[in-house]
């Protein structure tokens, strides 16, 4: 995101053309000299007609934004085609016309591999043939239309086992599951007999590895516990497009050999259902990086192989023996991590992580493994951070935020936990002004949106979050919101998963880990002013033009010196847009409330 001039428009009679041009190499040599190599035309343009403005230049209130419906001749000369029908479904940074160069050690190609700059699409995604406004939540976690997300292989692969079923132009989705085919709530009616603390609110935050079609994070949400599913983009046809049309939060990953986007200590309990990971191998590493993300007292639930191996040996096409190592194997290693088996029956077995850190002073004998980690990267850090095979132990304050002492949800959604204290500038006074204020502004917006709190708002995105106080304000909604922190911003998203909210590490320079078409509502607060010196706005806006649904919103809260660029670019994205005061009335920030329009592509 490039910063604009924001001065009065260019007028050519007045400046010789020659002074002009001297500017504009003068102005783009010492832009590149101070290292904006990423300065694009536009900017480059823009630095030569001001003189005085660089790329990384923030906006200061001397600045005079444009009007906002004025198109200067360079506003113009920005266009995006429509990308080819073959783009429907582009998720851009797990491209499978791009996995055969990447490693297919551990499945590392299923990861996030972006393309580089030069290499990005600049032109609009068109919605398969036939598309429809999605079905409303909470039809939609039963059934979606066919047309919208028109892939076939789990019908036809998995119909013993019930993920779906296609009927007329809709699939349904009768609850079924590799290890539920007789349908997902009698499945977690047992976790629950298991896990107690499934239904008193101690349980809040869960992720499934290898989620299928999410059905599992479709039931918990009845129960009160919010779910990430998360896959990659493999054989499995679109099954996170199919957990996002249905509603259910989810998204796009892999545990391969990056950490995925989330920070330690975090998830309150981690589920996997014959999810093929190989847990046991590599030293452990699958299994490092679910500790790692769990916090103290979580619990990681295990259905599958080699669970109850004796009973399942059999259909396994496997031999006693070898799942009895396999199961002895996966004990020794959790036990090594400070994981203690809490209960287990028939297919479900059921760890949980330490709540204090007593037991992991066994880890400082030099001898054992997996060993300790060294300080010699954050526990938290985990934008393109390589697992490592190592314990990342709590530090002692943790304690505090283990699952038996927090509070429970609802209460703990207004509570600053201890780890606001790492925060620069993080305060309980910080969080409760945070808190008031994104009530007030939620409620603004309300009558901004008036589907706001509908159903027809379902999947939401916070794309520029600090404590999540936009998704607590919303919590008495029936929709769900995906916190993200940026990987370049001071590290908050702990802060977020301790009252009870999900989220993610993204930068925004790159394409979110998601299908076209996936959210309802995407909220950016200071975005553009935040991040201004690193990426280019109009890569933002058609990657949020990428992952909005049509007929979705954007709410573009933002320093009103960026007005003129938000209304072009808007414009080029076919989005209808109109500018609104804040809540405040100040004439500084402004909130831009935007709508796409379903278009299909001209064939
Ligand atoms: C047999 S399906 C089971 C799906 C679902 N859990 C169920 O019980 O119906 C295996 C799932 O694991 C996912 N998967 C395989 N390897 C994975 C990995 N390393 N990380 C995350 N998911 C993985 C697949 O994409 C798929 O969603």
């Amino acid at each position: 995101m490039k910063g604009k001039d924001g001065k009065p428009a260019y007028h050519p009679n007045r400046g010789s053309r020659v002074r002009m041009l001297l500017l504009f190499f003068v102005s783009c040599g010492l832009s590149f000299y101070l290292g904006k190599l990423f300065c694009s035309e536009k900017d480059c343009y823009e630095t030569a007609e001001t003189n005085t403005i660089t790329a990384i230049d923030k906006p200061t209130r001397h600045k005079f934004p444009k009007p906002m419906d004025g198109e200067t001749s360079q506003d113009k000369a920005i266009s995006f085609p429509e990308c080819g029908i073959e783009f429907q479904d582009y998720t851009p940074c797990t491209d499978p016309k791009k996995f055969k160069h990447y490693s297919k050690h551990r499945l590392s190609f299923f990861e996030r591999h972006c393309p580089p700059i030069y290499e990005r699409k600049e032109c609009l995604i068109p919605p398969p043939e036939g598309y429809k406004v999605p079905i409303r939540w909470p039809q939609s976690k039963n059934e979606c239309w066919y047309r919208n997300v028109p892939y076939d292989w789990i019908n036809k692969e998995k119909s013993n086992q019930h993920w779906l079923i296609k009927e007329g132009e809709k699939f349904h989705f009768p609850g079924g599951g590799t290890m539920f085919p007789d349908g997902v709530s009698k499945y977690v009616d047992q976790m629950v007999d298991l896990i107690p603390q499934m239904k008193d609110g101690t349980i809040r935050t869960a992720i499934d590895t290898g989620c299928g079609v999410a059905s599992w994070g479709g039931d918990l949400l009845d129960r009160g516990i919010l779910t990430i599913s998360l896959a990659p983009r493999d054989n499995h046809e679109a099954q996170v497009q199919f957990a996002l049309e249905r509603g259910i939060p989810a998204i796009l990953g892999i545990i391969s050999t990056q950490r995925l986007p989330f920070p330690s200590n975090s998830f309150d309990m981690a589920h996997c259902s014959r999810c093929l990971i190989p847990w046991t191998e590599f030293g452990g590493i699958y299994l490092l990086e679910i500790h790692r993300i769990l916090r103290p007292g979580g619990f990681w639930v295990l259905s599958g192989p080699p669970v109850n191996y004796q009973r399942r040996w059999k259909g396994w096409e496997t031999t006693i023996e070898e799942q009895k190592e396999n199961f002895e194997k996966l004990e020794e290693l959790l036990t090594s991590m400070c994981f203690k088996l809490y209960n287990m029956k028939d297919d479900i077995a059921v760890w949980q992580k330490t709540s204090s850190n007593a037991c992991y002073k066994t880890l400082d004998n030099p001898d054992t493994y997996p060993p300790k980690c060294d300080d010699g990267t954050e526990p938290d850090s985990a934008w393109y951070t390589p697992i490592r095979p190592c314990v990342v132990v709590p530090t002692p304050n943790l304690e505090k935020i283990a699952l038996p002492t927090l509070k429970k949800w609802p209460e703990r959604l207004n509570v600053a936990s201890v780890r606001i204290n790492q925060i620069l500038r993080g305060s309980e006074g910080a969080f409760n002004y945070d808190s008031t204020q994104w009530k007030m502004r939620v409620k603004h917006y309300k009558t901004l949106i008036p589907a706001l709190g509908s159903h027809e708002v379902r999947n939401v995105m916070d794309m520029n979050t600090v404590y999540g106080g936009f998704a607590a304000a919303l919590s008495s909604d029936p929709l769900w919101v995906m916190n993200v922190v940026s990987s370049y911003a001071p590290n908050t998203l702990p802060v977020v998963y301790d009252r009870g909210l999900v989220g993610t590490y993204h930068d925004w320079c790159e394409a979110f880990s998601t299908y076209p078409r996936t959210y309802d509502l995407l909220h950016l607060d200071e975005l553009f002013s935040s991040e201004s010196h690193r990426c280019e706005m109009k890569h933002v806006f058609l990657e949020m033009d990428r992952i909005l649904r049509p007929n979705g919103y954007a709410i573009i809260r933002e320093d009103n010196y960026f007005a003129h660029d938000i209304a072009t670019l808007a414009k080029r994205v076919r989005w209808n847009c109109r500018k609104e005061d804040a809540e405040s009335g100040s004439e500084k920030e402004k909130i831009f409330v935007c709508q796409k329009k379903l278009w299909f592509a001209k064939i």
